[in-house]
């Protein structure tokens, strides 16, 4: 008998691209503005605390739902920062990075046969996430240049069927934060629907002019039906200690508590004990982070139209999207590994943030988390697209 040994589950999708983009740039000694994370240093004190923590010998399992004085400080966070009043004891849960968190919490209310709703172009992982789940996504377009969603679209996305809806403000990859009123209308359907909303708000701090982030579960009547997401990766800079959590209903997080802990146990003890440092930092923090990202945001958008691309001007978190018709490749594909391999310089093809592949044919997404020499040296390289023979 010939036996299937990989899982349908499993073949349903490919190894990340945004991953293996950065894997390319190592190959081709190219300057890495693929995956999102910052090559410069997170913050002194935070550093420290873990290292204190190490020495302390904060070293064994934390509390399988995350260390007290974590979650403490996440409440405290989020009441000053989102107004959400949340019990630390019973509403949060303190996972591996919030890509544990998402995929906890879509394994946490997903059956067979539900149906999740995800806005289109999405971060690459909730494609994953909702197969592994076994949940059905239904997309729903978000239209450039500003990224608006059509509420006749959105409506008709809502079924009996419809588990959840997956929100990500401030977005990965089109720079969009959504709108009070835009999602007051999500919160709408979900009401109507009986749905809940999952809101992956790990670009919270990052926002550029005036823009304000407003977390779907200050909404009214959202607080018992929305799963909000964050992590340090981002606000921190410190993607590699994998520390991220979610915030829930009791019921809800009871749920979560037991899909993650026999999926992890529990997150790095010691980097929790340097997130309560983190969460506590002063809110000055906030807004050089801020000010540092906008400065880097206005320098790759004035290059990248320099040298020719369409630029989706973001109104929050750290990436552009673009459009690259101008330089007459055929598409994202053979255009990123050009870049990559002639270049020098790695990107994430359009392509990988769509359900289907065309829909992103003609865009690359750039991430600016990088120190300013890495900016500076990308420009440089970039500038050899002017000369480029099949421009149009
Ligand atoms: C929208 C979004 N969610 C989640 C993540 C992953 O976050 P973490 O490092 O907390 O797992 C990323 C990383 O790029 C992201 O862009």
């Amino acid at each position: 008998m010939t036996k299937q040994i990989i899982a349908y589950k499993a073949q349903q999708f490919t190894e990340s691209v945004i991953r293996d983009m950065t894997r390319q740039a190592q190959l081709y000694g190219a300057i890495n503005l693929s995956q999102g994370f910052p090559d410069f240093a997170a913050p002194e004190e935070i550093k420290l605390a873990a290292c204190d923590a190490i020495m302390a010998d904060v070293n064994q399992y934390a509390i399988t739902w995350g260390a007290k004085s974590f979650r403490d400080a996440i409440a405290e966070k989020s009441s000053w920062y989102l107004g959400l009043e949340v019990d630390p004891e019973r509403e949060i849960t303190v996972t591996c990075g919030s890509t544990e968190a998402m995929m906890a919490a879509m394994m946490a209310i997903v059956n067979p046969g539900d149906e999740v709703i995800v806005f289109e172009p999405f971060y690459e992982n909730y494609g994953p996430d909702a197969i592994l789940s076994g949940a059905t996504p239904r997309y729903v377009t978000l239209y450039a240049p500003d990224w608006h969603f059509n509420l006749d679209e959105l409506a008709a996305a809502f079924n009996d069927n419809t588990k959840a809806i997956i929100i990500n403000t401030p977005n990965n990859p089109t720079g969009k934060v959504f709108s009070r009123e835009e999602l007051q209308t999500i919160a709408e359907l979900c009401h109507k629907w009986n749905v809940i909303a999952i809101t992956d708000e790990i670009y919270e701090h990052i926002l550029f002019g005036g823009k304000k982030h407003i977390a779907i579960g200050t909404l009214d009547g959202m607080r018992d039906r929305t799963i909000t997401i964050n992590g340090l990766s981002k606000t921190y800079s410190v993607t590699g200690w994998r520390v991220g959590y979610t915030i829930a209903p009791p019921e809800i997080t009871l749920a979560i508590r037991k899909v993650h802990d026999f999926l992890t146990v529990g997150a790095a003890a010691p980097l929790q004990e340097a997130g309560t440092h983190a969460l506590r930092l002063p809110r000055s923090y906030y807004d050089k982070l801020q000010a540092d990202y906008a400065a880097r945001r206005d320098r790759i958008l004035g290059v990248l139209k320099d040298v020719g691309f369409r630029c989706f001007d973001p109104d929050g978190a750290y990436y552009v999207m673009t459009d690259i018709s101008a330089f007459g490749y055929k598409d994202d594909v053979e255009f990123a590994r050009f870049l990559v391999k002639d270049i020098g310089v790695a990107v994430v093809p359009g392509s990988s943030f769509y359900h289907e592949p065309a829909l992103g044919r003609s865009q690359v997404r750039f991430t600016f988390c990088k120190k300013d020499e890495t900016l500076a040296a990308a420009e440089e390289r970039l500038q050899k697209l002017k000369s480029l023979p099949n421009r149009r």
